[in-house]
């Protein structure tokens, strides 16, 4: 069943069915596609093309069609029907015979299809802003009770300053909330409808389409015709947010395994969230977190994929679209998972005190403290910097700390070192030290606390419009 018999005289050949047919993908769009058809018989009412009543029945029909597939996908999958705007058209048909014939008038699977993908993309920002909103809820409560728990901050993946485990949880919530603000930007510009826009220069009927646009919870109609149905910047923003979003979960994974590590245990993850080894009995793998950081690699293929498939393309609609959808809805999908299952790991996370803070203290992560506090007593820093490192490589070969140095032997290095240099050395003290925004003394970071719970309280999740407000 094609949508074209006129023209043809020989029906499709079956390769080039299935080659050409999308119904497997964007039986997806189902919902979407019966609320716009549902508002455009709305416009064609209102021009005539269709009376009150036969309206109704449309909308009636349209109704019935979705409340019995649903749920039932495998209902539309046993069609060969080329896509869901053509399933669903055929039903319209076979349900309502010549009236259903009527809904199309005016209207092109040019402008349909982008509406439809719209309103997706439009309620699935909705579904992943909450799960960044849950995500950073679980942050939160792990930043809380972690203020005391002190451990090593890396860079070049070499201990380089103490931090508190929950300043490490913060600077997650900064991500999550760009992330957060990205998608909120990209909603202003998706939420315009191109419905109206027929195939590519418009339509003859005399349609309101500001109207058609509110009906269907968009905030206004397209400007350009010719763009509205070539358009597909809005999967590539989505696309991008999500390898953005996905960058920051995968780096999160990567803390986590380290931090997991027989190595470093600093934490340990719960076993309902762990695999075990088929063979070696001992081992509990952080599985979960390296298929975050694995599927990754997949968001950013289909963010690759829709640019090169847009950037040759000729106005207006070309087929080579259609395959917009299957990275789509796969990237989209990966990064909604991923953040629901980041919002699983976090409460099943069992931090070790003691192991952090011995890693602390050990990685001499105390050292920029030594050269500062040489700094305040007059020396200049660079002078200060080298006589430290000299001082390291002594505490390294005598295998102790640098607190644990004996005063005599500091002050081989400089006399200007007295006793009260433990106290500048002493980790609670080193984090106290670093007091400035955002920094990691203790007092800033519960402030920061207070701050993001206070915007979360505020910011709350996206309501959804449910199947009856439009
Ligand atoms: N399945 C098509 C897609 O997703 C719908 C639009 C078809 N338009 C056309 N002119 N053949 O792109």
């Amino acid at each position: 069943m094609s949508l074209w018999g006129g023209r043809f005289t020989k029906d499709s050949h079956q390769y080039f069915k299935k080659f050409n047919n999308s119904l497997n993908i964007d039986y997806r769009l189902l919902k979407e596609d019966i609320l716009g058809s549902i508002a455009w018989s709305k416009s064609l009412m209102e021009v005539k093309v269709l009376t009150i009543e036969e309206q109704k029945k449309i909308e009636c029909v349209l109704k019935l069609i979705l409340k019995e597939t649903e749920n039932n996908a495998k209902k539309i999958l046993n069609s060969d029907a080329e896509d869901i705007h053509s399933w669903i058209e055929h039903e319209l048909i076979s349900r309502l015979g010549e009236l259903g014939k009527k809904l199309h008038t005016g209207r092109s699977r040019n402008d349909q299809v982008s509406t439809d993908l719209k309103l997706w993309c439009k309620s699935k920002i909705k579904d992943l802003y909450n799960s960044l909103h849950q995500l950073k809820i679980s942050f939160i409560d792990l930043a809380e009770s972690t203020q005391e728990v002190i451990m090593p901050g890396y860079t070049h993946l070499q201990r380089a300053q103490p931090i508190t485990f929950s300043h490490w949880c913060l600077a997650y919530i900064e991500m999550f909330k760009r992330d957060q603000s990205r998608l909120r930007d990209a909603l202003k510009r998706i939420d315009i409808s191109p419905l109206g826009c027929g195939a590519i220069s418009g339509t003859s009927w005399n349609i309101d389409r500001e109207k058609l646009a509110y009906d269907l919870g968009f905030s206004s109609a397209t400007k350009n015709s010719i763009d509205s149905v070539s358009d597909r910047d809005y999967v590539v923003e989505l696309l991008s947010i999500a390898s953005i979003s996905m960058l920051h979960l995968s780096r999160f994974s990567e803390d986590l395994i380290f931090f997991n590590s027989g190595e470093a245990s600093f934490i340990e993850l719960s076993d309902d969230i762990t695999s075990g080894s088929s063979l070696m009995p001992q081992k509990k793998n952080p599985d979960v977190l390296e298929l975050i950081r694995g599927k990754t690699g997949r968001v950013y293929g289909s963010l690759i994929s829709i640019l090169v498939m847009l950037k040759g393309l000729p106005l207006a609609y070309n087929k080579d679209m259609q395959e917009d959808k299957i990275g789509l809805f796969d990237g989209l999908d990966i990064w909604e998972d991923s953040l629901n299952m980041a919002n699983l790991i976090l409460p099943r996370i069992t931090v070790n005190y003691f192991k952090c803070h011995k890693a602390a203290e050990e990685g001499y992560s105390n050292a920029t403290e030594l050269a500062n506090y040489l700094t305040n007593k007059g020396m200049s820093f660079r002078n200060a910097h080298y006589i430290v490192g000299k001082i390291v490589i002594e505490a390294i070969k005598n295998g102790v700390s640098l607190n644990n140095l004996n005063l005599n032997i500091l002050q081989k290095y400089s006399k200007l070192i007295s006793s009260d240099v433990y106290q500048i050395l002493d980790l609670d003290s080193t984090i106290n030290q670093r007091n400035s925004k955002g920094g990691v003394a203790k007092h800033r970071v519960r402030d920061a606390i207070i701050e993001i719970k206070k915007e979360l309280a505020k910011d709350g999740l996206l309501k959804k419009n449910s199947f009856k407000d439009i």
